[in-house]
């Protein structure tokens, strides 16, 4: 037969990860020759390739460590899809970080073996009672412990925004709760791989600009310390809920829609320490940064366990439009998914951690019509607006009749792969595709045009809907150590 097989390999660095990346290829040269160009675009179009990913528990756990975003995934709504339609939806648009406001058995079921990560919550009205550690080993061994491995329950906030409700008889029971939540996990034999944390709103500071002047609002450093040492002592990270859509809607007339929209803007410079700031919520994030600092603790990770911007609000939200939705969250996940832009100005080798929200526009949310308008999508699953993403970004159809398959079809096309002769594309020279692949993964690809800001899990689910099996790639991607 004429044949040949080509093994490439490349490495790109992702943040602090090096990735390695083994493309090997082969064909059937005869049906090469009918084909001018197989160049990369071609490729990534999908039209003739299908990449099978050998995806070990290894791999898999190795992906992970590409920055990507998360999801918030609120069900305060009587009108929302099962957990099972809603695991399409999560992969959309390229998320693998869920976070829920409970610890819904169904989601869980939904999402085992998916790879997705999960963030549970316990509610404010749980603080109480899981002071108690019997009452926190039961909770854990019923809401858990049965969903584990299978679905990657990787943290357990414990209350929302509890220090900002000026509530003492809440607040006082916070640390005991996490605490007793943070001992049932060590008896247990899973404080390892499940931290416990709680989440904040940006109200805890009482001065966040410049961002290197951030402080914690004085009245709450006693009852904040002592959780911060848990968090350094736990090796679990500090959770910080921040709206730049809050600011705007506040005093539109003085922020900079382009500031906190992640547009092109001047910026500003924080003057202490010449720092360049292009957006709010890195300032933001860098304020709190500066805070904890100011208490000692400099090397606290911390993540943003929500932010958004609605689509729709009363006549008296300025901002809450779907163009401005589509422009924070839009940019937001492009940023966040593209490894040379990792970290803020402060923290520029820190990855970013940053969970959206929301899923859903969730109709049963009190309050002003922004809260119930969140959502990047609608409850039947449609979009609530265009994300400004590429359509391969969106679309689940793929480009050719689809049967349905799902999102890792890849194991399935490695059977029927091994038929194909094995042979390299000629016009594909050596070191194209790596080229290539390296800077897809490195970059989200062509910057503007065919958006691919997912990073490796989107690359594959894009290739998954290949249904033509002429040709074959195998990619291996592996975290190596630094
Ligand atoms: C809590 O107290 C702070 C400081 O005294 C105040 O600024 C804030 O508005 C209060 N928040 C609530 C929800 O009452
Ligand atoms: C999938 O294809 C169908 C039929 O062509 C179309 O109606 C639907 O909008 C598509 N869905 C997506 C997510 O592109």
């Amino acid at each position: 037969m004429d044949s040949s097989i080509k093994f490439h390999s490349c490495k790109v660095i992702l943040s602090e990860y090096s990735v390695s990346v083994y493309l090997l290829l082969w064909s059937d040269r005869e049906r090469q020759r009918q084909r001018s160009t197989m160049g990369f675009a071609r490729f990534c179009g999908c039209s003739r390739w299908f990449i099978v990913i050998l995806v070990s528990g290894l791999v898999l756990a190795e992906m992970e460590m590409v920055a990507s975003i998360g999801i918030n995934y609120g069900q305060i709504g009587n009108n929302l899809p099962s957990p099972e339609e809603v695991v399409p939806l999560v992969k959309s648009i390229g998320a693998t970080k869920v976070k829920l406001y409970d610890a819904d058995p169904r989601v869980l079921r939904a999402f085992a073996n998916t790879g997705v990560e999960f963030m549970v919550g316990l509610g404010n009205e749980y603080l109480s009672k899981m002071q108690d550690p019997k009452q926190a080993q039961a909770w854990i061994k019923s809401n858990v412990q049965p969903y584990l491995p299978a679905t990657k329950i990787t943290c357990i906030f414990v209350g929302n925004e509890v220090l900002t409700f000026n509530d003492t008889s809440l607040s006082d029971n916070l640390l005991p709760a996490m605490q007793s939540v943070h001992t049932a996990l060590v008896n247990l034999g899973l404080d390892k791989q499940v931290t416990v944390t709680t989440t904040h709103s940006l109200a805890v500071l009482d001065t966040s600009y410049p961002p290197s002047a951030g402080a914690f609002r004085s009245d709450l450093t006693p009852c904040l310390t002592p959780i911060l040492n848990f968090h350094a002592k736990t090796g679990s990270p500090f959770l910080i809920n921040a709206y730049p859509y809050f600011a705007y809607k506040g005093s539109p007339k003085q922020v900079s829609l382009e500031f906190v929209l992640f547009q092109p803007n001047q910026g500003i410079v924080d003057p202490s320490t010449n720092l360049h700031y292009d957006n709010m919520l890195f300032a933001q994030i860098d304020a709190v940064y500066s805070a904890l600092g100011s208490l000692g603790y400099t090397k606290l990770p911390v993540h943003i366990s929500e932010t958004g911007w609605p689509s729709k609000g009363d006549e008296d939200e300025a901002g809450a439009t779907p163009e401005n939705a589509k422009k924070y969250n839009g940019n937001l996940i492009k940023l966040v998914s593209r490894s040379q832009k990792k970290g803020t100005p402060m923290r520029p080798n820190s990855d970013l951690n940053i969970y959206v929200f929301a899923l859903f526009n969730e109709n049963m949310k009190p309050g002003p019509t922004s809260e119930r308008n969140y959502g990047l999508f609608n409850p039947d699953g449609t979009p609530a607006y265009s994300l400004g993403l590429s359509a391969t970004d969106v679309s689940t159809n793929g480009s050719s009749s689809s049967s349905s398959s799902p999102p890792y079809a890849g194991g399935t096309g490695s059977a029927t792969a091994s038929s194909g002769t094995p042979s390299l594309p000629a016009t594909t020279s050596t070191g194209e595709i790596p080229f290539a692949l390296a800077s897809m993964l490195g970059s989200g690809m062509d910057d503007d045009e065919g958006d691919h800001p997912f990073g490796v899990l989107n690359i594959f689910s894009t290739f998954s809907s290949c249904q033509n099996l002429e040709e074959v790639a195998v990619v291996v991607v592996q975290r190596s150590e630094k």
